[in-house]
C-alpha cells in the first residue's frame, strides 16, 4: 500500500519537457509517462526506465550518478536539483521535468552549462596566476590545512548550473557571473598560491555583471546542491568591494 511516509508502490506520472531545437519542425511540449515506483528510485533512474522501455530519442545528462560531476541539473516541479541525488520518495507522485534556463538547450533535458561556465570562468581567470611556475625544484607554497579545508570548502563546487538558474539577475543579463562565479573569486581571494590581490580580483567582479548586479535574491543559496555558503560569501564580498570603491 501506498502512504506519504511509504511511497515505494505509487504510481509516478512524470511530464517531461520535450523540444529539439535542432529540429526545426519540433515545438515544445509536455510528454507524460507512468512508472511504478520502487524504493531508492531517483529521477536519474525513473528517466533511464523512461528512456529504456518508451521514448529511446528522450535527452538528459548523467555522467557520475553522484552529485559530483554536475552534469544532471535539471527543474524539478520548478525547483533547479540534481536528479541523480533526487529520490523520487522525496516527491510528490506528479512530478514535471523541465530543462535548465539560461543555459543553451540541447534537447529536452539536456543542457549546455559548459559554454557558460567556460565564458563565466574566462572573464574571471578562474585559475591560479602563480608567481612562478612549480616543478620538482620550486615547489607549491605550503599552505596551513585550516586554510586549505576552507579553499577544498568552495572548491566543492561542481558548475552544476542550479545558482545561475534559481537567480533573477543571471536571467535578466547574460553576462552576469552568477553566484558561482561570485564564490569563485572567493576562493581565488583565499588561495596563497594566487599572486592576485584583493584589487585585482575585485576588479573582476566590480560592475553589474558581477557583484553589483546581485540583488541579494539569494534562490542561488537556497537551491545550490553542495549546500555552499554563498550568501556568506556574497555579503563578504559585498562588504569589501564598498570599502574598496
Ligand atoms: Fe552548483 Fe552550488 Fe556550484 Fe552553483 S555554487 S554551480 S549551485 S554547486
Ligand atoms: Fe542571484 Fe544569488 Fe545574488 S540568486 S541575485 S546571485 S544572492
Ligand atoms: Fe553527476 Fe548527477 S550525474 S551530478
Amino acid at each position: 500500500m501506498s502512504n506519504e511516509s511509504n511511497p515505494a508502490g505509487r504510481t509516478l506520472t512524470l511530464r517531461v519537457l520535450r523540444h529539439n531545437p535542432q529540429d526545426p519542425d519540433s515545438e515544445p511540449r509536455w510528454a507524460q509517462y507512468e512508472l511504478e515506483e520502487y524504493e531508492g528510485m531517483t529521477l536519474f533512474i525513473a528517466l533511464s526506465e523512461i528512456r529504456d522501455r518508451f521514448e529511446p530519442s528522450l535527452q538528459f545528462d548523467f555522467v557520475c550518478r553522484a552529485g559530483i560531476c554536475g552534469s544532471c541539473g535539471m527543474v524539478v516541479n520548478g525547483r533547479p536539483g540534481l536528479a541523480c541525488r533526487t529520490l523520487t520518495s522525496t516527491l510528490p507522485a506528479e512530478i514535471t521535468l523541465a530543462p535548465l534556463p539560461v543555459f543553451k538547450l540541447i534537447g529536452d533535458l539536456s543542457v549546455d552549462t559548459g559554454a557558460w561556465m567556460r565564458g563565466m570562468s574566462e572573464r574571471l581567470e578562474t585559475w591560479i596566476h602563480a608567481t612562478e611556475p612549480t616543478d620538482l625544484h620550486n615547489l607549491e607554497e605550503r599552505m596551513e590545512p585550516e586554510l586549505a579545508e576552507q579553499v577544498y570548502e568552495l572548491d566543492r563546487c561542481i558548475e552544476c548550473g542550479c545558482c545561475v538558474t534559481a537567480c533573477g539577475t543571471a536571467r535578466m543579463r547574460e553576462d552576469f557571473v552568477g553566484a558561482v562565479g561570485l564564490n569563485k573569486i572567493a576562493r581565488f581571494r583565499l588561495d596563497p598560491r594566487d599572486h592576485r590581490s584583493d584589487h585585482d580580483l575585485y576588479q573582476l567582479i566590480g560592475d553589474d555583471n558581477g557583484v553589483f548586479g546581485c540583488m541579494s535574491l539569494l534562490g542561488c543559496h537556497d537551491v545550490c546542491p553542495k549546500e555552499l555558503s554563498l550568501q556568506t560569501q556574497i555579503a563578504f564580498l559585498r562588504r569589501k568591494m564598498v570599502r574598496v570603491s
